[in-house]
């Protein structure tokens, strides 16, 4: 067992920013699974290896139930209060994943890359005829995705601040257990008080198609708020924190924001984005589960009741599937990742969020072909009190 793990990814930037943290990153070597210490003193198992996070993300014993004993919390949890599927297990898992999946199917996502694109051109006009440095995250990568999520939802985009605010609070880590309940409380409310309004006047929304989901008997307005939750603080948080650390590590790989900009092929953008999500894992906390039943991997039994945490991040970086793994390399092939998780819980959003970035890195480093970072790398305030990294601020010039 080793001592334990550290307060969290903060250790990141003892070596490079967008690496996982080395002491973690070493645990590989000494195989699939080691036990490790959190927080609270509970003693998971963290899984660091390719083909074993894969093999339990996938197995029918392993339970996403964060209410279940053995779940290995990131950080303290109030009680009560109702729960997203994310966090729940089949069969009612399935059944709430199933009633809003429609709205991210490859081919309907791909209907919204004209309007994505329009989005992302005006905010670069704005950009381009605003002041200079300019914060990137508060001026294009936070409003990019949130506008698209609003306008999928029908979230008004005007609440942008209040949903913002309290998403981050959300996924914060130090921060306390009433904090964040509070937190989820007001967005819970302000999502509570939209799905009322769609009882009333349904608009061609997908949070009307849930609310018609109550009104059919299928959901609770409570489930269904949670849904929207759910749905507005994963819609915008994680891809807005792509487009910041995403455009960072470009700049700091020039050779590589080379490729990006220059490219005129579709095909060679969606791949630098399987590549950026491999490299960067922003879910660095990791897929929490618990083993519902005993169950044996190389070499090792995981006992029921007992917690895993499949380090994403580290797996990503398996150099027997990816070599030279922490080379940030444009051109392979990093399908493989697991940046978006694997098995039943396995990103809903992954098409939105892929035609998104592949929209924003086709087009930034074209029309302002001169980013620059306005600061340097040891001034820019990385995320590392948070459950998803990013940058908090990214001030730019051209
Ligand atoms: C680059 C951006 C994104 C990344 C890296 C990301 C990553 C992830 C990961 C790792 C999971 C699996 C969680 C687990 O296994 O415990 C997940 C689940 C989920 N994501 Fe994303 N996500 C992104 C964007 C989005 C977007 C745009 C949406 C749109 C609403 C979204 C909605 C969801 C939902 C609803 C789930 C829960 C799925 C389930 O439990 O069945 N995500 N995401």
């Amino acid at each position: 067992m080793t001592d334990t793990l550290p307060e969290f990814p903060g250790v990141r930037a003892e070596r490079c920013p967008f690496d996982p943290p080395p002491r973690i990153q070493a645990l590989q070597q000494d195989g699939p699974l080691t036990k490790v210490q959190l927080w609270d003193g509970s003693t998971p198992w963290l899984v660091t290896t390719h083909a074993e996070q894969k093999a339990l993300l996938g197995h029918p014993q392993v339970s996403a139930d964060v209410t279940r004993p053995g779940y290995p919390l990131s950080a303290p949890r109030a009680e009560g209060g109702s729960l997203s599927f994310i966090l729940m297990d089949d069969p009612e898992h399935h059944r709430q994943r199933r009633m809003v999946q429609g709205a991210f199917t490859v081919r309907r996502v791909e209907g919204m890359r004209p309007a994505v694109q329009r989005i992302v051109d005006e905010l670069i006009d704005d950009l381009l005829a605003g002041p200079k440095p300019v914060d990137l995250v508060e001026a294009f990568a936070l409003p990019v995705p949130s506008l698209v999520i609003c306008e999928l939802l029908g979230v008004p985009y005007a609440d942008h601040d209040f949903f913002q605010d309290n998403s981050k609070t959300i996924i914060k880590r130090n921060v306390t257990a009433e904090e964040r309940a509070a937190a989820g409380g007001r967005l819970f409310e302000y999502l509570d008080t939209l799905v009322g309004a769609k009882l009333d006047h349904p608009g061609d929304d997908l949070l009307s198609q849930v609310a018609g989901r109550v009104k059919a008997g299928e959901l609770t307005r409570s489930q269904a708020a949670q849904m929207g939750v759910l749905l507005l603080i994963a819609g915008h948080e994680t891809t807005a924190n792509m487009i910041a650390l995403g455009t960072l590590a470009l700049l700091q790989n020039p050779a590589q924001l080379a490729l990006l900009r220059d490219a005129d092929d579709p095909k060679v953008v969606a791949g630098a984005v399987e590549e950026l999500l491999r490299y960067l894992n922003i879910t660095h906390s990791g897929r929490r589960r618990v083993a519902l039943a005993d169950i044996e991997i190389a070499g090792q039994v995981i006992r029921a009741g007992e917690g895993m945490i499949m380090a994403n991040d580290i797996a990503n970086r398996d150099p027997g599937v990816f070599p030279s793994p922490d080379e940030l390399d444009l051109t392979r092939d990093a399908r493989r990742h697991v940046a978006f998780g694997f098995g039943v819980h396995q990103c809903l959003g992954q098409p939105l969020a892929r035609l998104e970035l592949q929209v924003v890195y086709g087009t930034l480093y074209r029309r302002i072909p001169t980013l620059a970072l306005a600061t340097g790398l040891d001034r820019v305030p990385f995320k590392h009190d948070g459950q998803v990294y990013g940058v908090y601020e990214l001030p730019v010039t051209w």
